[in-house]
């Protein structure tokens, strides 16, 4: 009798502790989390926003259980500042044990995490940062943003092809804007063009003094990159330096018309001549189907910054269910040379270099329906970063 409690006790103690395991073990193994790291406060708050609404958007269209895991989304404030990015990662990575660390809002940021992604074989998904080299930091970041010199190259040869001779460049000081200085000058010297080339500070920016050297250089064109968030900025001291009205024509590549703040810029941005790789009003059955629910969603209209969280999604979800759920360097083999029609177009991911391959559409700003809208006028397709091309050569 005793002894046969005792026994019953223990299977019962048995089952309790099996069934406990299992109850643990299956959770473990069925959530799949992704740490999205992004600036939501600071400069560039607008791109945290963004990103963090199009993810969202991306799980309630497509449900949150992928490949039978449920995917939990852990979103972070890295407050525009590499070291926290880097802390921030850590502890998603050690602590939260998550299948992905995603986001990154500019160059630095995505490149304090790099060295982590490798050591811990963690997929890292680049939604936002895009000077070229990034890619090249960890064999595990994918990128589904875009690179400067993707999107500047095809602005260089339009310039040229439409009758300027003469360009100053004015980009902001670090990887993605020296990116484009060097792609704009080298593409339209090449062309037979002359290029002058300045720097402003990525931090507390003033561009009065160089649109000031603009003015009196009279150049058929100023060139600008400034990041996603800062454009407003450009345009007020552009407009009050009277260079809207001085026949001096404004290009450069969409970040600084970005269809967050541009609405916000007044008329002064009529005309603008941009080169990028999505415009919310850009013309296709899926992304009418993207604004109206991403505005419904999140109250304010998508961007490209947008764009690249909710392509990001899509790489995470659908490699996931290719790998059948597993994670790792297996989930970052199933995401090269995915194939899909984003709403920015069709668009994949290059085997070799693991960036977006994607069109890039020649825009002007214009009224669409009293709002201010990157209209796209020509399209070049199926733009691979020109540098890793140039290399892989
Ligand atoms: C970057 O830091 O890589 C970056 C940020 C914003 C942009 C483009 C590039 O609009």
């Amino acid at each position: 009798m005793h002894r046969r409690t005792l026994l019953a006790l223990a299977a019962a103690g048995l089952a309790a502790t099996s069934l406990a395991g299992t109850t643990v073990g299956a959770q473990a193994q069925e959530i799949f989390k992704i740490g999205l790291i992004l600036p939501m406060t600071g400069a560039s708050a607008s791109t945290g926003r963004q990103i963090e609404a199009a993810a969202k958007l991306y799980m309630a269209q497509n449900g949150d259980t992928v490949a039978g895991k449920k995917v939990q989304l852990i979103v972070k404030d890295d407050t525009g500042v590499a070291d926290v990015t880097k802390r921030l990662a850590q502890e998603l990575i050690v602590n939260d044990k998550v299948g992905a660390v995603a986001g990154f809002g500019l160059t630095p940021l995505a490149l304090s995490v790099a060295p982590l992604a490798t050591q811990a074989k963690v997929p890292q998904v680049v939604m936002a940062a895009a000077t070229a080299t990034i890619t090249e930091a960890s064999p595990f970041i994918v990128r589904t943003s875009f690179t400067l010199p993707q999107a500047t190259q095809p602005m260089a040869e339009w310039a040229s092809a439409n009758g300027m001779k003469k360009v100053v460049t004015l980009v902001t000081d670090y990887g993605p804007g020296i990116d484009a200085e060097k792609t704009f000058t080298a593409t339209f010297t090449k062309a037979g063009g002359t290029v002058e080339n300045m720097r402003v500070p990525l931090a507390n920016p003033d561009f009065s003094p160089f649109l000031q050297k603009v003015a009196d250089a009279k150049p058929d064109a100023l060139f600008v990159f400034v990041p996603s968030g800062y454009g407003a900025q450009f345009m007020r001291q552009f407009t009050e330096r009277g260079l809207d009205k001085s026949g001096i024509k404004l290009i450069g590549t969409g970040d600084v018309t970005d269809d967050d703040l541009l609405n916000g810029m007044g008329d002064a941005a009529l005309g603008v001549v941009t080169s990028h790789h999505y415009s919310a009003v850009h013309d296709s059955a899926e992304n009418k189907a993207f604004v109206a629910a991403f505005k419904k969603a999140a109250g304010f209209r998508p961007n490209f910054m947008g764009v690249g969280g909710y392509d990001g999604m899509h790489v995470l979800y659908e490699g996931l269910k290719k790998t059948n759920g597993v994670g790792g360097e297996a989930l970052v083999n199933a995401i090269k040379g995915m194939a899909w029609t984003s709403v920015r177009g069709p668009v994949s991911i290059d085997p070799q270099t693991r960036d977006i391959i994607q069109n890039v559409y020649i825009r002007k700003v214009e009224k669409v329906d009293g709002e201010l809208h990157n209209v796209e006028f020509a399209t070049i397709p199926n733009v691979k970063d020109p540098v890793k091309a140039a290399k892989a050569n």
